[in-house]
């Protein structure tokens, strides 16, 4: 499970594209549909989520928050439904207050799940309207609500229960949402364990190192640090020369340089090839 901020697309628009942070958000958008497409190709990834738009960015300009939505729509309708559907990749929005979410957002992702639920390659969770305080109050909120129904004892609340009334529970676990408190037995996590749906890996593009309210409960023991990029920077660099070696096609996010230059949404760029030998050999000599 590998966990996004996607953060730096203002800063990106203003310095590529004369100044227009809103094109920035369009190349962000460009960036994740390499980065899905990096994932499939990667293998051993079930899950991606991309914290695409939080509670807090609510309270940016107006204009600016009329341009993500309608980016969204346009996304969800059109470039991340066709991507979705060619590369086996189910779709789902997670939010902890969709009710400020325009309905034409609301309804180009709730198609989108419904086109992709079939999809079994990776799961994409887009977290738009989010934050994670929220959603670790609506689960005390849930468990609160069945103690005080008397069907749930307080000295039954574990760790594994409390996960499985999170949003990305629900997601990971579509099959056995019954299992959530309220239904089914909260002890008996049968096959599953809350643990298999919290990331295993956190990548914040800006190259900053604030969590900002994005599954704060979910991380604690994520790989978030140094050596994750020095980890994926090792990948990235060794495919680069399998591909040049091997005269295969190069997915964008392999040929790019999203660690130079700090953004997902720079990741298009490309770099001489005979860089790639130079970055293998430092990294595996920091390894
Ligand atoms: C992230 O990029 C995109 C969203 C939050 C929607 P930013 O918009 O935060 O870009 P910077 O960090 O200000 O450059
Ligand atoms: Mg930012």
């Amino acid at each position: 499970h590998v966990a996004v901020v996607m953060d730096g697309n203002r800063r990106y628009g203003r310095r590529h594209h004369q100044g227009n942070a809103i094109k920035g958000h369009w190349a962000g958008g460009k960036a994740l549909s390499d980065f899905i497409k990096w994932c499939r190709l990667a293998g051993g990834i079930d899950f991606l989520t991309v914290y695409a738009f939080s509670e807090e960015n609510w309270s940016r300009p107006p204009a600016e928050v009329d341009a993500l939505m309608s980016l969204f729509t346009q996304y969800a309708d059109d470039t991340l439904r066709k991507e979705a559907l060619e590369s086996n990749v189910r779709v789902k929005m997670l939010s902890t207050d969709s009710e400020r979410l325009p309905r034409s957002v609301l309804k180009a992702m709730a198609e989108l799940e419904t086109a992709t639920a079939g999809c079994s390659g990776l799961t994409v969770n887009v977290c738009l309207s989010y934050g994670s305080r929220s959603e670790i109050v609506a689960a005390a909120k849930a468990l609160a609500t069945e103690a005080q129904a008397g069907r749930l004892a307080p000295e039954d609340i574990t760790e594994d229960l409390f996960s499985r009334n999170l949003t990305t529970w629900s997601s990971s676990h579509e099959a056995e949402k019954e299992a959530k408190v309220g239904g089914g037995s909260p002890t008996s996590s049968g096959k599953t364990n809350s643990s298999s749906c919290d990331p295993d890996i956190l990548i914040r593009t800006s190259g900053e190192h604030r969590i900002s309210n994005f599954l704060l409960w979910q991380v604690r023991t994520t790989l978030t640090t140094f050596w994750l990029c020095l980890l994926l920077l090792t990948c990235f660099s060794f495919m680069r020369v399998w591909c040049v070696s091997c005269r295969r096609p190069m997915p964008a996010c392999v040929h790019g340089d999203i660690f130079h230059r700090q953004t997902l949404a720079g990741n298009h760029r490309a770099r001489p090839a005979r860089h790639s030998w130079a970055v293998c050999t430092a990294t595996a000599a920091v390894w």
